[in-house]
């Protein structure tokens, strides 16, 4: 049976690969992420599993199943973080993937279908600006031409994979056909306090909302802070405030829709200077895309009237988009058995935050599975588990993984 000691003890070593001293942030393709990469492949084949990394710097384990090159059953989840982290969220179900397969392997077990592990590169799209990168080229569905996107420093994905030792001509090879996958099934901390609140240790996850990421930039004037009066100003930052607070309201506008504006930077930012540009991000996310979308449309007219009144150009460049993605009712079925096992009440939930099945749905149906997390905080330092919650989450995923019934997707 997976052991949670080893889970936590590898989640514990792996935070220590960051690029902040005392924190934890490791992003696509940094040496920090090589280092977590190295550990992580390391651990793989420990576990009886053939393992490297692919073209696009996910780390890709493999356990036959009886016949050799049988379709696989993919687990996973990501490794890279968001600034200033926690140490489970991507990370624990990585982990408590390649446990499982320990324990197949331990008991010599081989399953009538190939077990798979990808460690997701990129997930949380913070190096980039944009989300999903290592399963969309899994799934097949990654656009080349965002091979060219450019991080704040100018470097292209494309060059940052070949100085990674990458070949990026190599990613549209990844992708992967229907019928190869039979499902993707990811644990990963539930980074909400339904769990908690119901004294639940698991869940079984039954939709991820949608989202929608936008970057606007507003031009107005530079000028003196002590000489241009405010009737004659263009300040865009003031413009930006406005439209912090425009978001903020429309998303409070109905209980299931969440926005957030989580960057914002003001040029030339000085003390003295009036800001002549603000650049800020917008994030919506919500079970139902109508919802979703209307919000969006909203907020961009209101932006575009409050800079208007206040002689400021707008450019809105839509970053990426995803619809609901509904995790499938005959997985779902077969995760709720595997809770059930485990002597727990059966919670079905659905996740408000993004994750990798959302780009892996392209190509085969999805399931998931929470673990509760203390007071449902994530992307925070603060982020914690029990030594108890992972031992039931990797042994609920071991009962799926073990007993996984692909029925009639799995040629006889
Ligand atoms: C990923 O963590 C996301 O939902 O932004
Ligand atoms: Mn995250
Ligand atoms: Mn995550």
């Amino acid at each position: 049976m997976p052991d949670p000691s080893r889970i936590l003890e590898r989640c514990d070593a792996l935070a220590r690969h960051s690029e902040l001293p005392g924190g934890l942030t490791r992003v696509f393709l940094s040496p920090e992420s090589r280092a977590a990469s190295e550990l992580v492949l390391g651990w793989m084949r420990e576990a009886g599993m053939q393992a490297g990394l692919d073209a696009i710097g996910n780390c890709a384990g493999r356990y036959e199943g009886a016949q050799r090159g049988a379709p696989c059953l993919m687990l996973g989840s990501h490794l890279d973080t968001v600034r200033d982290a926690g140490r489970y969220d991507g990370m624990l179900g990585v982990i408590s993937a390649i446990e499982c397969v320990h324990a197949l392997n331990a008991q010599k077990k081989r399953l009538p279908f190939a077990v798979e592990v990808l460690g997701f590169g990129d997930e949380e799209g913070v190096r980039f600006g944009t989300t999903l990168l290592g399963s969309r080229a899994v799934a097949g569905v990654l656009d080349m031409n965002i091979l060219e996107t450019r991080d704040a420093k100018g470097v292209s994905i494309r060059e940052a994979l070949r100085d990674f030792g990458l070949d990026p001509d190599a990613i549209p090879r990844l992708g992967r056909k229907r019928g190869q996958v039979l499902a993707y099934a990811e644990l990963h901390i539930e980074q909400g306090p339904v769990l908690e609140a119901e004294g639940l240790p698991v869940g079984v996850v039954t939709a991820i909302n949608g989202f929608s990421r936008l970057r606007v930039t507003l031009t107005g004037e530079a000028g003196h802070a002590g000489t241009v009066p405010m009737r004659l100003r263009r300040d865009t930052l003031a413009a930006a405030a406005e439209c912090v607070l425009a978001v903020e309201r429309i998303a409070k506008s109905d209980a299931e829709l969440v926005g957030t504006v989580g960057r914002l930077e003001a040029k030339p930012g000085a003390i003295n200077v009036i800001p002549g540009e603000v650049m800020f991000t917008i994030d919506f996310r919500a079970p139902r895309d109508d919802l979703r979308e209307d919000a969006v449309s909203r907020s961009l007219s209101e932006i575009r009237s409050i800079a208007g009144k206040r002689k400021i150009q707008t450019h809105v460049e839509p970053l990426q988009s995803f619809g609901v993605t509904e995790c499938a009712e005959w997985l779902m079925a077969q995760m709720d058995r595997a809770v059930a096992a485990e002597g727990v009440r059966v919670r079905r939930l659905p996740s408000g935050a993004g994750h990798d099945g959302m780009a892996l749905k392209a190509i085969t149906d999805i399931a998931m599975l929470f673990v509760r997390c203390k007071g449902g905080v994530s992307h925070n330092p603060a982020e914690a588990i029990t030594r108890d919650d992972a031992a039931i989450g990797a042994r609920a995923l071991y009962n799926f993984v073990s007993s996984f019934d692909a029925g009639r997707r799995l040629p006889a």
